[in-house]
């Protein structure tokens, strides 16, 4: 019936319609926010924009939906789409700070009350969930990736894919999900914002293209490809990937968005020579929507004309625009979305829902036993730029989240201890700080980046605790009080001479709408920390990239040996792993059972270890499995983490933590990339981070394959 109902309007639209559903347009801003002036209403009424970027408030998506479906030619309505990536109006934490939780079911439910929000206001196209493996912190844009790992990432895909999309696009709380930006945009050269990348096919295999995969295979609606050029192709125009992989083997028949002007930017990269080459090099390459840069508009009639684009490959992207259409509800309830405002109660669920997601985010790194912080402390030094700087918790992509409703640390840390007297001080004129310093029993100096130091165009050579805040932090540790640094960032911040002195030290990314709370909940030991590093953190610049799944040299690291693969000035450890993060509690991981010794392809085996809670206080733990091959036809990656789950344990107790794995898990791409099971043995290693030291193992043997 759908796909009647979408021929009935091919046969309908004149070429000018169909490429007008191919063209995205933006909003325009003023004073008082995003609006649609007079010629992009005409635009739309004369059905040339098929969809809205940017566009905010019930009552503006309103009266442009109006204007397509009452008053253009063939009632075709548009599609509104925004950056919904850590919530809509309530906030939660920044994707890199929501992964170190390593809670699927978190991750979903946060997707799903921001999807409630945003669908409220009336849109219903997201771009997100970003799915960008990230192993380079100078990158602004790590700090909305799930981190280092492909596995998480991909865990991270299909949780966010279900909550924004739910199982029924048409519900009008449903919003369409973008996985982004195909492929590899991470690996930008020196972590500089839209530079190149060149990297091999092995890694898009095994690192950039699975958590693509797990958001096709959860049903994703949209790709959108990246910016940037790879060995010499702009992903805009990368026909073998984007048909190649993601539709022809992937099987994905969702839309391909493009990014911001992509589609003009081919121009510039120096792959089309005018408007009609680059409109034709994205449509033919896959690209089913031009977002804002009219090239589609200006450019598809000529290339057709010069016979660059057939229109068989228009109209099978104007049935993809129609098609998502449908599936979304909006032809049949174009005002659906944004009918209902939200009840006061789901906005307070959300609130709650923000708090605990923040509180899961937090990542402990260090502790001399300084935390919990005992409820009698007399008098709590609060200090720093982002102590008291509700604005700035909120992050990049904050969508309609406003300043005004976010807890700053200053009042989550002053409703958590009603009974310590609080002084503050925003540490740039450091006499006023120390002052505050001296006469307080402890000090909470809270440090890092502001939102617009991180997220996109925010690339940085140094990613490193600001110059002007390392002053205000040593004259602090000068004075021997107890010091807790906060730091608030969207990526690790190189800092050892903070490390060495701070007595403890929370990671707190951008927390969200309930940052402060959240973080009182953490000091005064309401509950214990659970969150884990989503990647490894650098202990110096010059170890950028760094990231756990490195594969063997000839030369392994050996101290008493020169040459082999080492820096001459500094270590190769990070300063913390990957899955680095303490509780207030400690656990003891036993050795993995395997359910099964030897298993042939296409088999499974269950691995338990046993963890104990053997501290004094309750609390979750993030396991980690990883696998070792250490014989293969290709090199194999010194650890590869396959699963990861949460325990909540008691003081005292003893949990079993339980993981499934079949042969696929151990499979990978052969010198020819292609996928398969070896024979051999393969070493299971589980445990609380990518330590090595801390990690226990069994082993289990493929003995045949496909
Ligand atoms: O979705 C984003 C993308 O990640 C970066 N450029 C702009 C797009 C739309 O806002």
């Amino acid at each position: 019936e759908d796909a009647a109902r979408i021929e009935g309007l091919l046969q309908a639209m004149t070429l000018e319609d169909k490429v007008g559903q191919l063209a995205m347009i933006r909003a325009d801003f003023d004073a008082a926010g995003s609006t649609l002036l007079a010629p992009k209403v005409a635009d739309i009424t004369a059905g040339r924009a098929g969809s809205v970027l940017d566009l905010r408030g019930a009552s503006a998506i309103l009266a442009a939906q109006k204007a397509a479906v009452e008053e253009s030619r063939l009632k075709i309505p548009l599609l509104f789409t925004l950056d919904v990536l850590h919530g809509y109006r309530t906030i939660f934490p920044v994707p890199l700070g929501e992964a170190a939780a390593f809670d699927p079911d978190l991750w979903e439910r946060t997707a799903r009350a921001a999807a409630i929000e945003a669908a409220a206001d009336g849109i219903a196209l997201t771009y997100a969930p970003m799915l960008d493996v990230a192993r380079d912190p100078r990158w602004g844009r790590i700090v909305e990736s799930a981190g280092e790992d492909p596995v998480v990432t991909a865990r991270f895909a299909e949780a966010k894919v279900k909550g924004f999309q739910t199982d029924d696009l048409a519900r009008g709380d449903a919003l369409a999900a973008t996985a982004k930006h195909f492929a590899g945009y991470a690996a930008v050269n020196a972590g500089r914002e839209y530079a190149s990348a060149d990297f091999s096919q092995r890694t898009v295999e095994e690192v950039y293209l699975p958590p693509f995969a797990a958001s096709v295979n959860a049903g994703v609606a949209a790709i959108m490809p990246a910016f940037i050029e790879l060995a010499g192709v702009p992903l805009t125009a990368h026909r073998a990937l984007l048909t190649g992989v993601l539709r022809e083997r992937l099987g994905f028949d969702g839309l391909l968005i493009s990014d911001f002007f992509a589609v003009a930017e081919l121009i510039k990269h120096g792959v089309a020579a005018d408007t009609a080459e680059a409109a034709a090099l994205a449509l033919n390459a896959g690209v089913d929507i031009d977002m804002a840069s009219g090239t589609y508009t200006d450019g598809l009639p000529e290339a057709l004309a010069r016979g660059l684009v057939r229109i068989e490959t228009i109209d099978a992207a104007v049935r993809r625009v129609l098609a998502l259409k449908l599936a979304l509800g909006l032809f049949d309830k174009p005002y659906a979305r944004g009918e209902n405002a939200l009840a006061p109660a789901t906005v307070e669920a959300h609130r709650a829902l923000a708090r605990e997601a923040a509180r899961k985010s937090i990542v402990l790194l260090q502790n001399n036993g300084v935390l919990p912080l005992s409820a009698q402390t007399g008098r709590l030094a609060v200090i720093g730029p982002l102590a008291d700087a509700p604005g700035e918790m909120l992050g990049p992509w904050r969508a309609a989240g406003e300043a005004s409703e976010a807890v700053s640390f200053l009042d989550g840390v002053k409703a958590a201890f009603p009974h310590t007297v609080i002084v503050y001080a925003n540490g740039a004129h450091i006499p006023a700080a120390l002052e505050a310093a001296r006469s307080a029993d402890a000090v909470l100096l809270c440090l890092g980046e502001t939102a617009n130091m991180s997220g996109e165009a925010n690339s940085r050579a140094r990613p490193v605790v600001p110059e002007a805040q390392r002053a205000l932090a040593e004259a602090v540790f000068e004075l021997g009080k107890p010091v807790i640094v906060t730091l608030t960032s969207g990526r690790p911040l190189v800092a050892p001479w903070l490390f060495e002195k701070a007595d403890a030290v929370l990671a707190a990314w951008f927390l969200g709408s309930e940052a402060g709370n959240a973080l009182g909940d953490i000091l005064s030991g309401a509950v214990s920390p659970s969150g884990k590093l989503p990647l490894s953190w650098p202990f110096d610049v010059g170890q950028i990239p760094i990231y756990y799944g490195e594969r063997p040299t000839g030369r392994p690291a050996d101290p008493e040996n020169h040459d082999t693969s080492k820096y001459i000035d500094a270590p190769n450890e990070p300063k913390f792993p990957f899955g680095h993060g303490i509780a207030y509690t400690t656990f003891d991981y036993g050795e993995p059972r395997a359910s099964v010794e030897t298993l042939r392809a296409g088999e499974s085996v269950a691995v338990e270890v046993d963890i104990a809670n053997v501290g004094g206080m309750a609390a979750e733990e993030i396991v980690y499995l990883f696998i070792r091959d250490p014989l293969a036809s290709v090199t194999r990656p010194l650890l590869e983490l396959k699963a990861f789950t949460k325990i909540k344990t008691l003081s005292g107790e003893r949990v079993t933590a339980r993981f499934d794995l079949t042969t696929d898990d151990f499979s990978f791409p052969d010198a020819d990339a292609i996928r398969r099971i070896e024979p051999g043995e393969i070493e299971i290693l589980t445990g609380p981070s990518a330590d090595a030291a801390l990690l226990t193992r069994c082993r289990v043997r493929v003995v045949t394959v496909d």
